[in-house]
Formats: C-alpha cells, structure tokens, sequence
C-alpha cells in the first residue's frame, strides 16, 4: 500500500488525513508534537497498529527533522503532508486582533513565519529524496485561500504573508525538482481548532476531497495553487 507522511497529525486536518488514509489501508506515519497527549492520533494507532506509526516531531525542530528522515532513510513516501501550521495561539477568528495594521504583535508572526513558512521548506528538503523514491511522488504545502494576493481585502497580516510565502517556495521546488510534484493546497475554511466552528466546511469533506484528488495530479500540476477540487487559486 502507498505510505504517506503527515506533520500536525494529532488534530484538524492532518488528523482527518491520518484517519481517512488509514481507513483506505495506506501506511500513515503521524506526525506530532506530544504524541503522549494526541489522544485521538493514539486511539488511531490503536485501531490500527500494522498500519500506523506515530513520531514526535515538533517541525521548527530542525535537528529532530533530520532525525526522523534519517530514521525513515528506507521509506518511500507517496504522499508527503506538509500541514503543520498554526494561525497564532488564539486561532481564528481571535488570532486576527494581534495581527492587523492597528496591533501587530511581532513576536507571534516570527513565530507564525517559523511554523508555516521555514518549518515546511525544512520538511520538504529533507523527505525530497523519500518522496522521490516512491511512486506518487507528490508534495503538498498546505496553504490556504488567505494566501491569495488576488483576493487580499486585508486583515490577517501575518499568517497571510506566511502562507503566500509558502506558495512561493512551492513554485521554487516545482521549478527545481523534476522528480516530484509539489502544489499549494487552499483546502478551505474548515471546522477546526484553527478555522474556528463557524468554519462552512466539514474538515471530513476537504479532506475526502483532497485525498481523490490527489492520485489524479500529473507532472503539469506541479508547482500549482489549488483548492481541494483541483481548482487554480489566484496567487
Ligand atoms: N482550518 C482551516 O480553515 C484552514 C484553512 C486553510 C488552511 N489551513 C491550514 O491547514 C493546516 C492544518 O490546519 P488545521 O485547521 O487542521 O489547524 P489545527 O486544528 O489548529 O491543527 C494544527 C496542527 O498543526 C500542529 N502544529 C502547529 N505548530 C506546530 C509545530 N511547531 N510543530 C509541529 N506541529 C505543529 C498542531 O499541533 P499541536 O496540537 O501540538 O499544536 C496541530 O496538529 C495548517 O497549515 C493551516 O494553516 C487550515
């Protein structure tokens, strides 16, 4: 079965990732922070113990990065879930009041830019070579429609400029690695810790979505911005 790689497993959108790949048989290694307290990402691997492995890997640890694509030297990685992210400690929509142009609060967008925009080129850079040695080969950053500079209205200073940065490292890697697909991924505004529950989407429903879509990407896909119908985002 095809083996996918998911960092910020443990809730939200990377957890409905875990939970859906693995209902489909795939080899899921989960990725979390403090997988003793990822209560739901345990009771997953419990369900399914010859399927799931679960890490620790907190992303802007960039030793424990190297760490665990060294230990997973063999692996080939179909799917390589770049998802960890974070809209500041209050997510949305509370997290935008500490980032508008009246109050911004800089040590939480460094904190953002660490999270959403090095942390993802780390991850990326490091699995390039288990991600190429499978047979999907395909890379998503998951960004966001907040990343669009298009339909920037303002508001969410600095997880839109994280987001939009990450987009333009997802066209860097497409333009350098022939071996992989890489996209940008805008999966919605979904019902999560981070999206808030007045989110209009189910984070199940995205990410049905986005796992049917995915097998059906090709090399002309790759360095993309898309939403979870495979439909082009405006940069
Ligand atoms: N929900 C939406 O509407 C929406 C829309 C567009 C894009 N996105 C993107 O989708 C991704 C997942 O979001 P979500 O809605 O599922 O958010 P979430 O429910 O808040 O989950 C965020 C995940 O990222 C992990 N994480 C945060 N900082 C980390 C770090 N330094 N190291 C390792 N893991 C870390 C969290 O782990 P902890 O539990 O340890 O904090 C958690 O597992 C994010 O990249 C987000 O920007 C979400």
């Amino acid at each position: 079965m095809p083996t996918v790689l998911i960092t910020g497993a443990n809730r939200g959108i990377g957890l409905e990732h875990a939970r859906q790949y693995a209902a489909k048989g795939w080899i899921v290694h989960a990725c979390a922070r403090r997988p003793a307290a990822a209560d739901d990402l345990q009771a997953l691997l419990s369900a399914n113990p010859d399927i799931v492995q679960v890490h620790a890997l907190e992303v802007t640890d960039h030793a424990a990065v190297d760490a665990l694509a060294q230990r997973l030297i063999d692996v080939p990685i179909d799917v390589l879930l770049n998802n960890a992210g974070t809209f500041g400690p209050q997510g949305a929509p509370a997290g935008m009041a500490y980032q508008s142009l009246g109050n911004m609060d800089y040590d939480i967008w460094r904190d953002i830019l660490e999270v959403n925009l090095l942390s993802p080129f780390k991850v990326a850079v490091a699995f390039h070579d288990h991600v190429a040695a499978s047979d999907m080969k395909l890379i998503v950053n998951m960004s966001s429609g907040l990343a669009s500079i298009k339909h920037n209205q303002g508001s969410s200073y600095a997880y839109r400029s994280s987001k939009a940065g990450l987009n333009m490292l997802t066209r860097g890697m497409a333009a350098e690695w022939s071996d992989v697909l890489v996209i940008a991924m805008a999966p919605g505004w979904c019902k999560t810790d981070l999206g808030g529950m007045d989110a209009p989407v189910e984070t199940a429903d995205s990410v049905r979505d986005q796992q049917a879509l995915f097998p059906t990407l090709t090399r002309r896909d790759s360095g993309r911005f898309i939403d979870a119908h495979g439909v082009t985002v405006p940069w």
